[in-house]
Protein backbone atom coordinates (compact mmCIF):
# COMPACT_ATOMS: atom_id res chain seq x y z
CA UNK A 1 0.00 0.00 0.00
CA UNK A 2 1.26 3.64 -0.98
CA UNK A 3 1.95 6.12 2.03
CA UNK A 4 -1.11 7.63 0.22
CA UNK A 5 -3.30 5.00 0.42
CA UNK A 6 -2.29 4.03 3.55
CA UNK A 7 -3.37 7.76 4.79
CA UNK A 8 -6.92 7.52 2.69
CA UNK A 9 -7.41 3.81 4.52
CA UNK A 10 -6.93 5.30 8.34
CA UNK A 11 -8.91 8.40 7.08
CA UNK A 12 -11.66 6.52 6.43
CA UNK A 13 -11.16 3.94 9.11
CA UNK A 14 -11.23 7.04 11.39
CA UNK A 15 -14.65 8.39 9.93
CA UNK A 16 -16.54 5.07 10.40
CA UNK A 17 -15.05 4.34 14.09
CA UNK A 18 -15.47 8.00 15.40
CA UNK A 19 -19.21 8.25 15.52
CA UNK A 20 -19.44 4.85 16.55
CA UNK A 21 -17.16 5.45 19.78
CA UNK A 22 -18.98 8.54 20.13
CA UNK A 23 -22.37 6.85 20.71
CA UNK A 24 -21.02 3.97 22.84
CA UNK A 25 -18.64 5.69 25.24
CA UNK A 26 -21.02 7.49 27.60
CA UNK A 27 -19.22 9.45 30.47
CA UNK A 28 -21.24 11.29 32.91
CA UNK A 29 -20.32 13.25 35.65
CA UNK A 30 -22.45 14.08 38.94
CA UNK A 31 -23.01 18.33 38.87
CA UNK A 32 -20.69 18.54 42.43
CA UNK A 33 -18.30 16.32 40.33
CA UNK A 34 -18.41 19.39 37.70
CA UNK A 35 -18.57 21.77 40.35
CA UNK A 36 -15.09 20.47 41.56
CA UNK A 37 -13.25 20.51 38.28
CA UNK A 38 -14.08 23.84 37.40
CA UNK A 39 -13.33 25.45 41.05
CA UNK A 40 -10.26 23.64 41.28
CA UNK A 41 -9.32 24.74 37.51
CA UNK A 42 -10.30 28.36 38.20
CA UNK A 43 -8.30 27.96 41.55
CA UNK A 44 -5.41 26.54 39.79
CA UNK A 45 -5.78 29.49 36.95
CA UNK A 46 -5.58 32.17 39.71
CA UNK A 47 -2.57 30.55 41.18
CA UNK A 48 -1.09 30.83 37.53
CA UNK A 49 -2.14 34.55 37.01
CA UNK A 50 -1.22 35.49 40.42
CA UNK A 51 2.45 33.61 39.97
CA UNK A 52 2.33 35.96 36.49
CA UNK A 53 1.63 39.03 38.00
CA UNK A 54 4.66 38.56 40.94
CA UNK A 55 7.08 37.69 37.68
CA UNK A 56 6.27 40.84 35.96
CA UNK A 57 6.31 42.73 39.16
CA UNK A 58 9.90 41.33 39.39
CA UNK A 59 11.50 42.41 36.44
CA UNK A 60 11.08 39.00 34.88
CA UNK A 61 10.90 38.99 30.71
CA UNK A 62 7.85 38.08 29.09
CA UNK A 63 9.20 35.09 27.01
CA UNK A 64 10.18 33.36 30.63
CA UNK A 65 5.89 33.57 31.13
CA UNK A 66 5.15 31.63 27.76
CA UNK A 67 4.18 28.44 29.64
CA UNK A 68 2.42 30.02 32.13
CA UNK A 69 0.42 32.32 29.77
CA UNK A 70 -0.15 29.47 26.94
CA UNK A 71 -1.74 27.50 30.03
CA UNK A 72 -4.14 29.77 31.01
CA UNK A 73 -5.16 30.39 27.15
CA UNK A 74 -5.76 26.69 27.05
CA UNK A 75 -7.40 26.21 30.17
CA UNK A 76 -9.72 29.93 29.19
CA UNK A 77 -11.48 27.57 26.40
CA UNK A 78 -12.04 25.15 28.49
CA UNK A 79 -13.69 27.03 31.23
CA UNK A 80 -17.22 27.71 29.31
CA UNK A 81 -17.49 23.99 29.13
CA UNK A 82 -17.57 23.77 32.60
CA UNK A 83 -21.01 25.31 33.27
CA UNK A 84 -23.72 22.58 32.12
CA UNK A 85 -27.03 23.58 32.95
CA UNK A 86 -27.90 21.72 36.36
CA UNK A 87 -24.86 23.21 38.32
CA UNK A 88 -26.34 26.45 39.20
CA UNK A 89 -25.56 27.23 43.16
CA UNK A 90 -28.55 25.71 45.37
CA UNK A 91 -29.15 24.24 48.45
CA UNK A 92 -27.56 21.32 47.64
CA UNK A 93 -24.78 21.93 45.68
CA UNK A 94 -21.22 23.89 47.08
CA UNK A 95 -20.42 26.38 43.90
CA UNK A 96 -21.15 30.56 43.84
CA UNK A 97 -22.17 29.85 40.15
CA UNK A 98 -25.14 32.36 40.01
CA UNK A 99 -28.27 31.18 38.05
CA UNK A 100 -27.95 34.40 35.84
CA UNK A 101 -25.12 32.07 33.99
CA UNK A 102 -27.88 30.11 32.23
CA UNK A 103 -30.83 33.10 32.28
CA UNK A 104 -28.18 35.45 30.65
CA UNK A 105 -26.50 32.81 28.58
CA UNK A 106 -25.53 35.17 25.83
CA UNK A 107 -23.89 37.48 28.26
CA UNK A 108 -22.18 34.97 30.06
CA UNK A 109 -20.31 33.57 26.68
CA UNK A 110 -19.27 37.12 25.62
CA UNK A 111 -17.44 37.48 28.91
CA UNK A 112 -16.21 34.28 28.67
CA UNK A 113 -14.93 35.02 25.01
CA UNK A 114 -13.34 38.38 26.44
CA UNK A 115 -11.35 35.81 28.73
CA UNK A 116 -10.26 33.59 25.98
CA UNK A 117 -9.71 36.42 23.71
CA UNK A 118 -7.64 38.52 26.79
CA UNK A 119 -5.13 35.08 27.51
CA UNK A 120 -4.84 34.59 23.89
CA UNK A 121 -3.17 38.16 23.62
CA UNK A 122 -1.36 37.67 26.64
CA UNK A 123 0.28 34.51 25.43
CA UNK A 124 1.31 35.90 22.24
CA UNK A 125 2.72 38.84 23.93
CA UNK A 126 4.94 36.45 26.15
CA UNK A 127 6.01 34.56 22.78
CA UNK A 128 7.43 37.99 21.54
CA UNK A 129 8.88 38.46 24.35
CA UNK A 130 7.30 41.91 24.57
CA UNK A 131 7.56 42.66 28.20
CA UNK A 132 5.87 46.23 28.26
CA UNK A 133 2.89 44.91 26.45
CA UNK A 134 3.02 41.76 28.09
CA UNK A 135 2.78 43.66 31.55
CA UNK A 136 -0.30 45.93 30.49
CA UNK A 137 -2.20 42.93 30.03
CA UNK A 138 -1.88 41.60 32.83
CA UNK A 139 -3.23 44.57 33.87
CA UNK A 140 -6.14 44.43 31.27
CA UNK A 141 -6.95 40.69 32.66
CA UNK A 142 -8.22 41.65 36.24
CA UNK A 143 -11.08 43.45 34.63
CA UNK A 144 -11.87 40.28 32.50
CA UNK A 145 -11.63 37.91 35.35
CA UNK A 146 -13.42 40.66 37.55
CA UNK A 147 -15.97 41.44 35.04
CA UNK A 148 -17.44 37.78 34.44
CA UNK A 149 -17.03 37.58 38.48
CA UNK A 150 -19.24 40.55 38.81
CA UNK A 151 -22.00 38.99 37.17
CA UNK A 152 -22.30 35.92 37.15
CA UNK A 153 -20.21 34.57 40.33
CA UNK A 154 -21.74 35.54 43.95
CA UNK A 155 -19.95 36.28 46.85
C1 LIG B 1 -16.36 33.62 32.24
C2 LIG B 1 -16.43 33.86 33.64
C3 LIG B 1 -15.20 33.86 34.50
C4 LIG B 1 -13.94 34.30 34.20
C5 LIG B 1 -13.46 34.94 32.91
C6 LIG B 1 -13.13 34.07 35.37
N1 LIG B 1 -13.88 33.51 36.36
FE1 LIG B 1 -13.22 33.05 38.20
N2 LIG B 1 -15.04 32.20 38.61
C7 LIG B 1 -16.16 32.27 37.81
C8 LIG B 1 -17.26 31.60 38.46
C9 LIG B 1 -18.68 31.49 37.90
C10 LIG B 1 -16.79 31.11 39.67
C11 LIG B 1 -17.56 30.28 40.71
C12 LIG B 1 -17.40 28.80 40.31
C13 LIG B 1 -18.08 27.86 41.28
O1 LIG B 1 -18.12 28.12 42.50
O2 LIG B 1 -18.60 26.84 40.79
C14 LIG B 1 -15.37 31.51 39.74
C15 LIG B 1 -14.53 31.19 40.79
C16 LIG B 1 -13.23 31.62 40.91
C17 LIG B 1 -12.35 31.33 42.02
C18 LIG B 1 -12.71 30.48 43.24
C19 LIG B 1 -12.34 29.02 42.93
C20 LIG B 1 -12.63 28.10 44.14
O3 LIG B 1 -11.67 27.75 44.83
O4 LIG B 1 -13.81 27.80 44.38
C21 LIG B 1 -11.14 31.94 41.78
C22 LIG B 1 -9.91 31.95 42.66
C23 LIG B 1 -11.28 32.62 40.50
N3 LIG B 1 -12.53 32.39 39.99
C24 LIG B 1 -10.28 33.36 39.91
C25 LIG B 1 -10.33 33.86 38.62
C26 LIG B 1 -9.25 34.59 37.98
C27 LIG B 1 -7.94 34.98 38.65
C28 LIG B 1 -9.66 34.85 36.71
C29 LIG B 1 -8.92 35.56 35.62
C30 LIG B 1 -7.52 35.25 35.42
C31 LIG B 1 -11.02 34.32 36.59
N4 LIG B 1 -11.38 33.73 37.75
C32 LIG B 1 -11.79 34.41 35.44
C33 LIG B 1 -16.22 32.87 36.59
C34 LIG B 1 -15.15 33.37 35.88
Amino acid sequence: MSKFHLVAALLIAGAVVAPVVAQTTSIAYTPQQVVAARQASLAMSSADFGAMLAAAKGGAEAKTQGGAAKSLALWAKVLPTLFPAGTAMSPTLDTKAKPEIWTDHAGFEKAAADYIAATQQLSTLAEANDTAGFTAQLDQMKEACGACHKAYRAR
